[in-house]
């Protein structure tokens, strides 16, 4: 087993070592993970989505995302697990965004959490910070902000939306986030941004530039069944191997075949 990646060590990657995270939802897969060597695993709300069929991340609960965190922590060894706030987890009060990733390190085993949003979110990561909880931040098309975007595209495009993006980076590393994911927008916008912090950039489309990647594995893998995006790189195609393997147990036990002597007692 490696060194436990903290909270401080990814930040002190910026400029030596690219950072690789992706996400996990359940024991097993967070073991392959940590096993891989990834060096952060996110039990991110688009298991919304990719593990509890919802269109959007916005319905997942705290019950929820503690259930799932618990199972992560178990299977994760060596990698820093940071569990996401859902929506409306953090937003009412600095108060209710202490108390809720307080849930997360002592009841669920996190070491970390993350929110979405820019300066906005600066008074509760001031807070959860100074309450001795690592926070990494989230810009850029953040998706529980989706009714607001109305469709899920590309951030930052124009020169203003794209200086307030600059400024929202520079206001999370005040507050005191170790590091900030950067999604989906213009390669240059996350060039920009990553000069311009001292906390490293994760990005998921958000081009090369970023201290770090991350991924959903489901996207990686080719497990989810709904539409991916352009960024999500497929390595994998997991779900037709799935199917393949259901099909010959289906077809075994219809035909006879299976259980075998190997397979009995
Ligand atoms: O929920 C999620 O999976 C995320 C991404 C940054 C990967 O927030």
């Amino acid at each position: 087993m490696g060194e436990k990646w903290t909270a401080v060590r990814i930040r002190g990657c910026k400029g030596a070592e690219r950072i690789v995270c992706l996400t996990a939802h359940d024991y097993s897969v967070a073991r392959v993970l940590d096993e891989a060597g990834i060096h952060l695993v996110l039990v991110g709300d688009s298991l919304a989505m990719t593990a509890l069929g919802y269109q959007t991340t916005l319905p997942v609960t705290m019950r929820e995302m503690l259930h799932h965190t618990a199972a992560v922590a178990r299977g994760v060894r060596s990698a820093l697990v940071v569990a996401d706030m859902p929506f409306m987890s953090y937003q009412e009060s600095v108060e209710q965004a202490v108390r809720n990733a307080g849930r997360f390190i002592k009841s669920a085993g996190a070491d970390a959490v993350k929110l979405e949003g820019g300066a906005l979110r600066v008074p509760a990561i001031k807070a959860i910070t100074a309450n001795g909880i690592p926070v990494l931040g989230h810009i850029g098309l953040t998706p529980q902000s989706i009714r607001e975007f109305g469709s899920y595209r590309v951030q930052g495009r124009e020169t203003e939306t794209a200086a307030k993006l600059v400024d929202d980076a520079r206001a999370l590393e005040d507050a005191g986030a170790f590091a900030v994911v950067l999604e989906c927008m213009p390669v240059e916008l996350g060039r920009r941004i990553t000069a311009g912090v001292g906390i490293p950039t994760i990005g998921i489309g958000a081009g090369p530039h970023c201290d770090g990647q991350v991924l959903v594995t489901h996207d990686l893998l080719g497990l989810y069944a709904g539409k991916s995006p352009k960024f999500a790189k497929r390595y994998a195609d997991l779900g037709s191997e799935m199917k393949r393997a259901v099909a010959s147990y289906r077809d075994e036990v219809a035909g006879g075949v299976f259980p075998d002597a190997d397979h009995s007692y």
